[in-house]
């Protein structure tokens, strides 16, 4: 290999920012840590990540390019079909990112395994395992189809040159940080590494329109890029959530050129892999406790689901001068606001207080229209008093103490009517909305004030 200019850079392992200096904290992404150095080849970075020469392209005239419907393959498994956008895009680069061992292969081989059985020619690369260890997980899957091809290979040139001869219709990379490039001096997993293998990729799936799925292992100890790197390359993000010793699964849409953000699917790890959860706010609440002080469900948007949670809080004196405060899956600084505007607009002596506020079921709320049910659990604890079971409650907390309204009431009402609800706190801005299209027993109470909630439950 000739190399030319070669330089010293240093890259941040989870965000991918460049500097020519070392520092302890990356100046983009506020990581400590994560800088690394890397030796590379400026001359040939700009060749391969930087415009093509001598490509010829001609303009054409929007309204007159054609969107056909058959231009997306759908993979069959009804929750991933969703957060894509209604199915694989041809030419499309997706990425699914996660902890190992959370379910990206599993997940990965599942989708080959259905697109390869409806015709589609499939190639499954894996840098990772062997094609006995792979065919062991696929005897737990099913029968793979005559269209599913396997290749156990790291080097880029090579796969790409195997694409281009096989022409199969779906690519899985797994994962991305094993991928080795010759044009790239840095060890497998650098930045630089897996920048140059996601650009290679990119130019295959829009080249040759194959669809090409990306798997990226997040890290915390900072080993291997984390695929937040290459966010900005793919067309779409998917991030797997939850708890890897729990069984469900949540995958989530967090970029998509093809179809709506923030769209979840949510799945169940079993023995024969993941299987769909169709009813989510079903799955949950199974477990809720009875009659506990600090339980209070809420209905949060996830994309265009209504998903009911159950959000619990935990309040108890503080033996420490400094009260303690934790969340789980749901945003710290938040919880805290809306503490400051219990003591200060209903005069909730929390002060003095530890606070616990958890999201069971693994899910990540940051909607804010689960602030009415943080404060409910927040003060149900506080007065050990138990809330109504068949009670939901959402809306938004502002600073005054003012509830305000939020998207889609009737579609949250009408989700935990179909789980038996009885009662509904929602704003009272909302009450209209809520009202409008109400057939069943539910029961709608509007709530202006953090303290007309206090009041209502108080007044049980
Ligand atoms: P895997 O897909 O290998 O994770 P990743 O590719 O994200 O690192 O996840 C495998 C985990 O799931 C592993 O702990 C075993 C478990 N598993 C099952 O419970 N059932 C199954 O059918 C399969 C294939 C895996
Ligand atoms: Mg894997």
């Amino acid at each position: 290999m000739a190399k030319g200019k070669m330089t010293s850079v240093f890259f941040c392992q989870s965000c991918g920012y460049e500097s020519a200096k070392w520092t302890g904290q990356c100046p983009a992404c506020k990581a400590w840590n994560t800088m690394v150095e890397e030796i590379v080849d400026r001359s040939e970075l700009k060749g391969s990540q930087g415009a093509r020469k001598g490509s010829t392209s001609e303009p054409c005239i929007l309204s007159e390019v054609t969107i056909r419907e058959q231009d997306k393959v759908l993979t069959g498994i009804g929750e991933l079909d969703r957060v894509l956008g209604g199915g694989i895009v041809q030419g499309s680069l997706t990425l699914v990112g996660g902890d190992p061992g959370i379910g990206k292969s599993t997940l990965l081989l599942q989708v080959c395994q259905k697109v390869s059985a409806a015709g589609h020619k499939v190639l499954y690369v894996s840098g990772e395992e062997s094609q006995v260890q792979i065919k062991m997980r696929a005897d737990r899957i099913g029968p793979f189809s005559k269209d599913m091809f396997l290749l156990c290979e790291t080097s880029l040139d090579a796969i790409t040159e195997v694409i281009r001869r096989q022409k199969p219709e779906v690519v899985v990379i797994d994962s991305i940080q094993t991928m080795y490039s010759e044009n790239v001096s840095s060890a497998p997993g650098s930045v630089s590494q897996v920048r140059e293998a996601t650009a290679t990729l990119l130019q295959l799936a829009k080249g040759l329109l194959v669809s090409v799925f990306i798997v990226g292992h997040v890290t915390k100890e900072g080993t291997v890029a984390g695929p937040r790197v290459l966010e900005h390359m793919v067309d779409t993000v998917l991030y797997f959530e939850g708890d890897r010793h729990a069984s469900y699964r949540v995958l989530r849409g967090v970029k998509n050129r093809f179809g709506s953000t923030n769209e979840i699917g949510v799945f169940e790890m079993r023995e024969t892999g993941l299987v769909e959860v169709q009813n989510p706010s079903e799955y949950m609440l199974s477990g809720r406790p009875e009659n506990a002080s600090g339980s209070v469900v809420t209905c949060s948007m996830e994309g265009t689901r209504p998903v009911l949670l159950e959000i619990q809080g935990l309040v108890c004196h503080s033996s420490f001068g400094i009260p303690r405060r934790q969340t789980t899956g749901t945003d710290f600084n938040r919880v805290n606001l809306l503490m400051a505007v219990l003591e200060k607009r209903s005069g909730v002596q929390l002060s003095g207080c530890d606070a616990y506020v958890n999201v069971t079921g693994g899910l990540k709320v940051t909607e804010p229209a689960i602030d009415l049910a943080i404060v409910l659990a927040i003060v149900s604890s506080f007065r050990n008093q138990a809330l109504p079971a068949k009670l939901i409650a959402f809306g938004e907390v502002g600073l005054s103490g003012e509830v305000r309204s939020v998207s889609q009431a009737s579609q949250r009402i009408a989700e935990a009517e179909k789980l038996g609800f009885d009662t509904c706190l929602v704003p009272k801005s909302n009450l209209s909305e809520a009202l409008k299209d109400k057939a069943g027993k539910m029961k709608v109470v509007g709530i202006a004030t953090v303290s007309d909630a206090l009041e209502f439950l108080g007044s049980r």
